[in-house]
């Protein structure tokens, strides 16, 4: 991850702190994605990393019909952005499964599917759907180790999957399992924990099939198992990977044999020289996702090997012996740690297509509520 990589003219002019979106480098990872999927079909990418109608609308080019997402507000950024299919991989629970209804009204060309784990769930999703005249798809959630949501891949699935089937207002969709917890450095580890998820799963869909239940499609997994997923042959498979549409530092680091390359950077620039060897940026956690611990939060292709003695709300300070080189005013580029809560702090991102600035677009489902 090289400056020239990253290079940039014309950003003079251009407000800082603020996010940067390479549009080569987004084809470069959606290409990526369909290489790896083997087809448009097998993917179900999720856009809580990007948050972004212009993203996904380069993902339909490419023919990708399934989308996943975690808010209410990214369902309806999808639909607006014209998706054909929205899986909201969340449970819907209270007030919320009225407004799903409510916005599965305004966007009838939509096809919405829900998540579930749990009989009281059901049951609420199933009153709130009958109350609005109309029909979910639902698809039950498994717990495959992460230990998040989901219930285990065994008898209390199957007797979940058969109540969905009797409720009104719900509809079959199949199974999901996101295996966020599988992040081996070593792909090889990470294939064999799949493999073992993948004969559970196995288990539980000849179960099902035994009481002719249809599953429509089973969806799973992020960027770490991607590959993993993907070479599985279980029937209507989707991949569900979000992080890698972007990328970012942290996923480069820990797993290079993807192919991915980080497409949005934070553009800062010094705002102060507090000491001979410190440069303060205005690139405080206001800027850049702070979930990674702090002095790894971003990666400056510049300075890559500078300390980061301080993080706050809006500053970041750089231990660095090359301190004297920068100036109150020059511009760094910063590759954050962690790329889905960094968009989620801005509301538009600046476009670079072939070096140049060409637009900016804006992130729209940042906000929670729709
Ligand atoms: C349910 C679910 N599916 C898919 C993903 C995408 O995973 P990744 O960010 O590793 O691509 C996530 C990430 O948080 C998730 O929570």
């Amino acid at each position: 991850m090289s400056r020239q990589d990253y290079s940039v003219q014309g950003l003079e002019k251009i407000l800082s702190p603020t996010l940067l979106f390479f549009r080569e480098k987004i084809e470069n990872n959606l290409a990526r994605m369909l290489e790896i999927a083997g087809s448009a079909d097998r993917l179900c990418p999720h856009v809580k990393t990007h948050k972004c109608p212009e993203i996904v609308k380069l993902a339909l080019a490419r023919g990708i019909r399934h989308h996943k997402c975690a808010t209410l507000a990214e369902a309806v950024m999808l639909a607006e952005a014209g998706a054909a299919s929205v899986l909201l991989a969340y449970p819907v629970v209270g007030p919320n499964c009225a407004r799903l209804a409510e916005i599965m009204r305004r966007f009838p060309r939509t096809r919405f599917a829900v998540l579930a784990d749990h009989p009281a769930a059901v049951e609420a999703l199933s009153a709130a759907m009958t109350q609005a005249g109309t029909s979910v798809e639902v698809l039950v959630d498994l717990d495959v180790g992460q230990h998040r949501t989901g219930v285990a891949p065994g008898e209390a699935a199957v007797m979940l999957y058969e109540k969905i089937a009797r409720l009104p207002g719900l509809h079959l969709g199949g199974l999901h399992a996101y295996d966020g917890h599988n992040q081996q450095p070593d792909a090889e580890e990470r294939r064999r924990a799949v493999d073992a998820i993948v004969r559970d799963l196995s288990g539980l869909l000849e179960q099902l099939q035994q009481r002719r239940l249809p599953v429509p499609r089973i969806v799973v997994g992020g960027t770490p198992t991607f590959a993993c997923w993907a070479a599985q042959h279980l029937p209507n498979l989707q991949c569900s990977p979000g992080t890698c549409v972007l990328h970012d530092a942290n996923y480069s680091r820990k797993f290079p044999e993807l192919g991915f390359v980080p497409a949005a950077v934070v553009l800062t620039r010094v705002i102060s020289r507090p000491a001979p060897d410190r440069v303060t940026l205005d690139l405080g956690y206001k800027a850049v996702c702070a979930d990674p611990p702090a002095g790894q939060r971003c990666v400056f292709p510049d300075l890559p090997d500078a300390p980061q003695v301080l993080h706050n709300e809006e500053h970041l300070v750089l231990q660095t012996p090359l301190a004297q080189r920068y100036q109150p005013g020059d511009t760094l580029l910063a590759i954050p740690a962690h790329i889905c809560p960094t968009c989620a702090l801005h509301d538009f991102a600046w476009i670079v297509e072939k070096g140049q600035i060409v637009g900016r677009w804006p992130i729209t489902a940042r906000i929670r509520m729709a």
